[in-house]
């Protein structure tokens, strides 16, 4: 009886707060405000571009980032256009309207103004200090109130990558596109600075680079067709062609293992280039990572405090030239020496012709810490394409770069320039050399000593950005288990 009582006087209370929302709304419908015609004509602006309008009207465009509403005459808007955000200040009858009653996160909004200093000093955003004196706004798009409840910041992976759509225009993630977008600019401009020329080779293709384990397959109109795990090959055709070339494009694995470093499909920069030495290859992924480095910091000069404080993350520390160069086989010396197992378990050690995997690689590269240019893989270990060391032929003209907190950023090596070794290598491969007839003919034709390597870009950012994770590098990442959205 008693609990009817209550649930009686509950729905009574939700009645009447629903009737003083209706009478609310029906009030709030009754305030109009309009643009004053007197007033200059309001320049459009994007929050970037403020500080060169203080005292000036202008229109801004863009997000709810978020609202307080102090009372009934004051409200406060931290506006997001993606290139900023804005304290933006509503007053009497623009805080009194239907629309602004109804407004809420997300929705979005033209606001007219005056771009000022604040007199308090509290505003906050990209130009502390400053504040957008609205006189007129509107309503573009509106918002649906369940905004909230989709996810916090703490909700679980899946549910965050679920609404990664919504995710993304929050101030970390929005500010690791726009620093991947910088990024991947400075690789271009470090290539072209150099002289080479981009390529962009099919990602749909018919022969595989790194091993059938990691292809993806798919029915090509009838023929069997691929995702391509690496451009390399294509790469190869474009040096007579070009000389120098790269491409910044897609590669695919069907990676089975679920690492903070593997993906099923990330950006790969590769680089081809003919009449190198070995040598030359190790000083040309030197010279891109700290060009690149370089340039980076160059250009981010202001918005890198930004992007750490709203990322948390720390600057990385500026890389010594030249990186250490360490073989295989001292690898191998050093694991034995520093009690890095090939099996923990049992303590065994790794013995030539071991791949030292993943874990114990980026064990041995945090204990070193610094980068490290790994070279000279036995043959058994790497890709059918790989130039044999002159003076060992256990061994491939052959690198990994490895970089602290994220491990094997780049890998490269020459490339086997002679017909009758590739042949040979198909054989050894079980692989049918007809589909590769055209990569083939590169050493039929003017063949010559060439080489390059292919950069993960996530990865790079990850050591770049001190980001732990691989999918917080990815518009959408897409990983064993996710293809959507
Ligand atoms: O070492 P990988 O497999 O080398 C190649 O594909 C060569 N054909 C490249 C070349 O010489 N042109 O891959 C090169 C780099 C790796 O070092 C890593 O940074 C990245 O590509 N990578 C991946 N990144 C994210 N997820 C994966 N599953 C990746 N696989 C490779
Ligand atoms: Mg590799």
């Amino acid at each position: 009886k008693k609990a009817a009582l209550k649930s009686e006087k509950e729905a009574e209370a939700a009645a009447r707060a629903a009737a003083e929302n209706a009478a609310r709304l029906e009030r709030a419908r009754a305030v109009v405000i309009a643009e004053d015609p007197s007033l200059p004509p309001a320049r459009p602006a994007k929050i970037r571009d403020l500080p060169r309008c203080i005292g000036a009207r202008v229109k801004v465009c863009g997000w709810v980032h978020h609202l307080r509403t102090d009372g009934k005459k004051l409200w406060f808007i931290d506006l997001r256009d993606g290139t900023g955000f804005a304290q933006v200040v509503l007053t009497g009858d623009l805080c009194r309207t239907y629309d602004a009653a109804t407004l809420g996160r997300e929705a979005s909004i033209a606001v007219y103004g005056v771009w000022t200093k604040d007199d308090n000093g509290r505003a906050k955003g990209t130009w502390p200090g400053f504040e957008l004196q609205v006189d007129y706004w509107q309503l573009v798009g509106a918002t649906s109130s369940d905004i909230d409840m989709l996810f916090t910041k703490d909700s679980n992976v899946d549910i965050l990558l679920n609404q990664r759509h919504l995710v993304l225009r929050g101030s970390k993630a929005s500010s690791i596109l726009r620093m991947r977008s910088i990024i991947t600019q400075c690789f271009r401009e470090h290539f072209f600075a150099e002289h080479y020329v981009e390529l962009t080779p099919p990602t749909l293709v018919n022969t595989q680079c790194e091993g059938g384990s990691t292809l993806f397959a798919f029915d090509y109109f009838g023929e069997e067709g691929y995702l391509t795990q690496s451009s390399q090959l294509y790469l190869e055709t474009g040096i007579a062609a070009v000389n120098d070339c790269f491409c910044i494009l897609p590669s695919y694995r069907a990676e089975k293992s679920q690492t903070r470093r593997h993906l099923s499909e990330f950006h790969h920069i590769e680089a081809e280039r003919p009449f190198i030495t070995f040598e030359d290859l190790l000083q040309s992924i030197e010279g891109l990572v700290c060009g690149v480095i370089d340039r980076v910091a160059d250009k981010m000069k202001d918005d890198m405090d930004t992007f750490l404080r709203a990322s948390g993350g720390k600057p990385m520390p500026k890389l010594e030239r030249p990186f250490m160069r360490m073989t295989y086989e001292e690898a191998v010396a050093y694991c034995r020496e520093h009690n890095i197992y090939k099996d923990p378990e049992t303590k065994t050690h790794f013995e030539f012709g071991d791949d030292i995997p993943e874990k114990p690689e980026r064990e041995m590269t945090d204990k070193i810490n610094k980068p490290i240019l790994l070279i000279k893989f036995p043959a058994s270990l790497k890709s059918f394409y790989m130039q044999k060391c002159p003076d060992d032929t256990r061994l491939t003209e052959s690198v990994d770069l490895l970089l602290p907190g994220v491990g094997e950023v780049v890998g490269g090596s020459m490339r086997m320039w002679k017909a009758d070794e590739l042949l040979e290598a198909y054989k050894k491969e079980n692989m049918d050399p007809e589909p590769y007839y055209w990569f083939t003919d590169q050493r039929k034709y003017g063949s010559c000593p060439h080489g390059g390597y292919g950069l993960g870009l996530e990865r790079f950012i990850c050591a770049l950005l001190n980001i732990h994770h691989i999918r917080d590098a990815c518009l959408y990442p897409r990983y064993r288990g996710r293809i959507a959205p």
